[in-house]
């Protein structure tokens, strides 16, 4: 039994934060932000939370698969925005929306979150255990950044991605392979300091901190290795890509990266001027937006690629269906 990807779905929420709007909120400017990062606008949930983006993106890629919620045997979702600090998880409250009672877990991998819920549900579907997982990256970062600190809140977006994963028995539209990697060295680089037990649970550093510069150098060249490790070991090089759907964190990272491997500039795809980076949610929003254009096609084979905190990192080769 192989597992494939059968749909993709998505919710953004309306409000849209320009970098001129930024201006008036910290000492930044557009030239600074577009320049180092590519980023223009980001959406930002009002009063919406993490699930409620979630459940939206989740029904969506339910019906493009023609599915109903009942047929899901899992939900594992990917955040680093959780509705509540450490219990209920998120997939718990999504699976309480669609109405289901079944296995629900969420995952927490940063900005690799949908990679590694991509691995988890190949693996329970090649195990024999489960034959349709819904896995989701959704986040609302927007309330975990420090709005006082101009090095992370302008590079944040919310959204929600989300995919049906489920059984099937021709080869040819299976994914074939994913490499996931995590190096706990770096732990302080990316980091919300407060919350945890090491800090007596506070809830007053929520904070997202990274050291921009150094996760900046880690990344590309990690990203670039797992790239090059997942083509290499599957005999495929750069023109067997139709799509590379990287994580869009920074437009500067997805280009180099995408020279690594010789990459053509018009194979990748990019949202971050849109969306800004929204971790988790990244690659399952930019699959939808380019699928409901009409650009991705049934039988196209995608790159994928993520890196956050942690460090998380990873990339896989799946067909779209
Ligand atoms: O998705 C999870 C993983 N995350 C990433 O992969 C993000 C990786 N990092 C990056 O994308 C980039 O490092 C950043 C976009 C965060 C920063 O770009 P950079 O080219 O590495 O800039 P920098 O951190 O070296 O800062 C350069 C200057 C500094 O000023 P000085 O010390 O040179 O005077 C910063 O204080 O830019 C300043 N700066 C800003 N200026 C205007 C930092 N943030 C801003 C800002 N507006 N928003």
């Amino acid at each position: 039994m192989f597992a494939k990807m059968k749909s993709i779905g998505a919710y953004i929420p309306e409000k849209i934060l320009t970098n001129k709007d930024l201006e008036k909120i910290v000492d930044t400017d557009d030239e600074w932000i577009t320049k180092r990062t590519g980023i223009k606008t980001r959406h930002i949930a009002e009063d919406e939370v993490t699930s409620d983006l979630a459940y939206k993106a989740a029904l969506d890629a339910l019906k493009n698969a023609d599915m109903d919620a009942n047929e899901i045997d899992m939900i594992i979702l990917a955040t680093i925005s959780p509705d509540y600090f450490t219990m209920p998880s998120t997939a718990c409250v999504v699976a309480d929306k669609l109405g289901i009672v079944r296995p629900a877990v969420d995952i927490a991998a940063a900005c690799t979150g949908f990679i590694y819920a991509l691995a988890q549900a190949k693996a329970f579907i090649e195990s024999g255990m489960y034959k349709n997982i819904l896995i989701i990256g959704a986040e609302t970062i927007s309330k975990i950044v420090n709005w006082k600190d101009r090095t992370t809140c302008v590079l944040f977006g919310d959204g929600a991605g989300a995919a049906i994963i489920n059984a099937t028995e021709n080869k040819e539209e299976a994914i074939i392979d994913i490499d996931i990697n995590a190096d706990g060295k770096y732990q302080d680089y990316l980091i919300t300091p407060g919350r945890g037990v090491k800090y007596g649970c506070e809830t007053d550093r929520i904070w997202l901190e990274m050291k921009g510069n150094e996760t900046f150098k880690v990344a590309v060249k990690t990203l670039s290795q797992s790239v090059r490790d997942i083509l290499e070991r599957n005999n495929l090089t750069s023109d067997d890509i139709d799509w590379f759907v990287p994580h869009q964190a920074n437009y500067r990272i997805i280009d180099a990266v995408a020279r690594a491997i010789k990459m053509p500039k018009e194979k990748s795809i990019l949202t971050v001027h849109k969306y800004g980076n929204t971790s988790s949610a990244s690659i399952p929003m930019a699959i939808n937006e380019m699928a409901k254009k009409g650009k991705i096609k049934k039988g196209d084979l995608m790159l994928l690629d993520a890196f956050g905190g942690g460090f998380t990192w990873g990339s896989a080769l799946v067909p779209f269906n």
